[in-house]
């Protein structure tokens, strides 16, 4: 698969088989990950490999919980909203491996030598620790579509974060932002539609 087959068959995978999925390969999507760009090439990653199902049991029981107990509006269809959300922030229990993705704290240039603080520095900056986040999840995707997994980007379990750090034995210093949850597709998916591309661009030529 070339580069441009790659992301276009890149689509959220939520549906596994059962297969499991090989350590090596997993190695391997970290491996591309962790080449991303990053601030400063400061490189604030780590990653945790989970295929342990106790354990995905576990920290989706911890993310249902969670959801479960946010205050409703109430409206007709509340429930329902939240059982949806619930599906769509725990399904990684039933994917044959999830990668925790941690940022690490970092000193950055700025803030030694200057009186701002690093929270400012990463706010005035639209925060590079969560953008070099981001090019290293969206190449960990790649890499796996590369390797014919599916995978799909998780935010919505962060509802629970700290019970999952926990869970996963993270160090104060590292910070889990999203998890991707890996697995052979069950069915093959089409990639979803996207926005035409004429009405998202403005061209200053
Ligand atoms: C930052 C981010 C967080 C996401 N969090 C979740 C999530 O928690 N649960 C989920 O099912 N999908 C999640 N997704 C996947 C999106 O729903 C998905 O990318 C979007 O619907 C477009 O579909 P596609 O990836 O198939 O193109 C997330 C995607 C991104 C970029």
């Amino acid at each position: 698969m070339n580069l441009v087959e790659t992301i276009e068959n890149r689509t959220s995978v939520r549906d596994f088989s059962d297969k499991k999925v090989s350590i090596e390969d997993l190695r391997e999507i970290v491996r591309l990950g962790s080449m991303a760009p990053s601030v400063n090439n400061y490189q604030p990653w780590k990653f945790v490999i989970i295929t342990r199902q106790e354990m995905l049991t576990d920290m989706s029981n911890a993310v249902s919980k969670k959801v479960m107990q946010l205050p409703e509006l109430h409206i007709e269809g509340a429930k329902n909203i939240k059982s949806q959300v619930e599906w769509f922030s725990t399904f990684f229990e039933k994917a044959p491996a999830v990668i925790a993705v941690c940022l690490n704290d970092y000193v950055s240039v700025l803030e030694q030598g200057t009186q701002l603080s690093h929270e400012e520095i990463n706010k005035q900056r639209n925060y590079p620790d969560i953008q070099s986040a981001g090019a290293c999840i969206q190449n960990m995707l790649l890499a796996a579509v590369n390797l014919n997994l599916g995978a799909c980007w998780m935010s919505a379990p962060m509802i629970a974060s700290d019970e999952i750090a926990s869970k996963i034995w993270l160090t104060a210093n590292d910070k889990l932002i999203a998890m991707v949850a890996i697995g052979y597709p069950k069915n093959k998916i089409a990639p979803r539609a996207k926005k035409d591309i004429k009405d998202l661009i403005v061209e200053i030529l």
